[in-house]
């Protein structure tokens, strides 16, 4: 029996790969992160390594991915052990599937708290809970939001529950049925927050913020983080685009699907800069505020425009979507590992990895209260998550990654999974084999004099 003949579950829908990696790949990285960090590293200049990132390490990289999860069709760990046996290379190489594993979980022990955030303030948009006037009064709201630990911690229980029950019911009838309403649903209202945003006055200081480009802007660090996320928004080296590909059909098109979800992932970052930054600068405010930016300047300036409340709930709903259909990928590496090697049935595989996940993202949660001093070279363990996942796991697995793909495994594997016309096919060998690696290695590199824990 080949690899190629393993049962396995497949995706019901002809859409069905598409809205759910695409689901995967916008979330919090799209419209939390990707806003604040252009905001600190300096607009243009960040937006431009971060775009080439994605054209010439991302899409490549997530190539490979789908492609090794489809012919090994199981959890990062056994689908790379089994291409690697079929290959006649060593099955060392799934050690691979348990770094992509863990940087997942790890992803999502953070994740779940931002995520909480967007469920909190989209009820506190709802309750009218963030009646304030000035910039401080939106940081006291953050603040007290954050402080009292059963407070933010019910709001990440409950994200944690809730991904739980999406992920205990299966690929087709809790992933794919979510995201296939999810999905559509986040657009419509992104497109009307877009217009919104377009008569707010602040549209054409967002896009030069956005999109001049300043060479004297870009540093080692915004270099490094740009490729670090490049990596987290399309959700590579983390094992759930990995994972989703093994449930991938035999007949779809692995570089079109790439295509798609890296453009739609591309464009709803893009996009969440349009929506942001206007509204930020109409109010003139600063975009380098940090992680707080969508959660402090954001609330404020909505007060202070026509419908501002209506177009908040509309923004923290979109919000809280996002983050869900990004949270169930995490888990579905460690939850289709547990059921294929374990024994144990998917709810149990879950919640089991839900009582884990708990745990740990409370120690994640309690690093904007009790937990804020326990901190190591600086950083608490909230951020220490963040640091480690974006800027080592997840650049050293993509490595990994194109490795395997591009060097160990035979090439006809590649070949047959991909098949791209010769031309196309050869371009994504020379990216595999060549510009991912390097461009991977001299980001590090550069970034290592700075690196000085
Ligand atoms: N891509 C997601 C985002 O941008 C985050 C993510 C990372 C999801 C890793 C899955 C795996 O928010
Ligand atoms: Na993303």
């Amino acid at each position: 029996m080949t690899t190629n003949e393993q049962p396995r579950t497949q995706w019901l829908g002809r859409w069905g790969f598409v809205l759910a990696a695409t689901g995967s790949a916008v979330g919090l990285g799209n419209i939390w992160k990707f806003p604040y960090m252009t905001g600190e590293y300096g607009g243009g200049a960040f937006v431009l390594v971060y775009l080439a990132c994605i054209l010439c390490i991302g899409m490549p990289v997530m190539m490979a991915e789908i492609a090794l999860g489809r012919r090994g069709r199981g959890s990062p760990i056994d689908a790379i052990r089994r291409v690697t046996t079929e290959s006649g290379r060593s099955s060392a190489w799934s050690l691979l599937g348990w770094m992509a594993m863990a940087c997942g979980f790890m992803i999502l022990c953070f994740y779940v708290v931002v995520a909480g955030w967007a469920f909190s303030y989209l009820w506190k948009m709802l309750s009218g809970g963030l009646a304030g006037t000035s910039v401080d009064d939106m940081a006291a709201i953050f603040g007290a939001n954050n402080a009292n630990p059963f407070n933010l911690g019910a709001w990440s229980t409950l994200v944690t529950v809730a991904t739980m029950v999406i992920v205990g019911k299966g690929v087709q009838a809790g992933i794919e049925r979510s995201v296939s309403w999810m999905m559509p649903g986040m657009v419509v209202m992104l497109l009307i927050m877009i217009v919104y945003g377009m008569f707010s006055g602040g549209f054409g200081d967002a896009l030069h913020f956005l999109f001049a480009f300043n060479a004297s802007d870009l540093s080692s660090e915004g270099t490094l983080a740009a490729m670090g996320h490049a990596f987290f928004t399309l959700s590579l080296a983390s094992g759930a685009i990995l994972t989703y590909g093994s449930y991938l059909p035999r007949n779809a098109s692995i570089g079109r699907t790439t295509l798609a979800v890296a453009a739609a992932d591309t464009a709803v970052a893009l996009m969440a800069g349009l929506a942001i930054f206007p509204v930020i600068f109409a109010n003139g405010m600063e975009p380098g505020s940090g992680p707080g930016l969508i959660f402090m300047s954001l609330p404020l300036a909505f007060q202070a425009m026509p419908f501002g409340t209506l177009f908040g709930i509309l923004f923290f709903i979109m919000l809280a979507m996002a983050a869900l259909t990004s949270s169930i990928s995490m888990v579905e590496a460690t939850v289709s590992w547990l059921t294929d090697n374990k024994g144990v049935s998917r709810r149990a595989a879950a919640w089991g990895t839900g009582i884990v996940l708990w745990i740990i993202s409370t120690l994640a949660m309690l690093s904007f209260n009790l937990g804020a001093d326990w901190t190591v070279a600086g950083k608490n363990f909230f951020d220490w998550l963040d640091f480690l996942t974006s800027r080592f796991m997840m650049p050293l697995g993509g490595l990994g990654m194109v490795l395997l793909a591009g060097f160990v495994l035979k090439s006809q594997v590649m070949r047959d999974e991909l098949a791209l016309s010769p031309f196309v096919h050869g371009l994504w060998l020379f990216m595999v084999r060549y510009v991912s690696p390097l461009g991977i290695l001299v980001i590090f590199v550069d970034a290592l004099g700075w690196i000085s824990l």
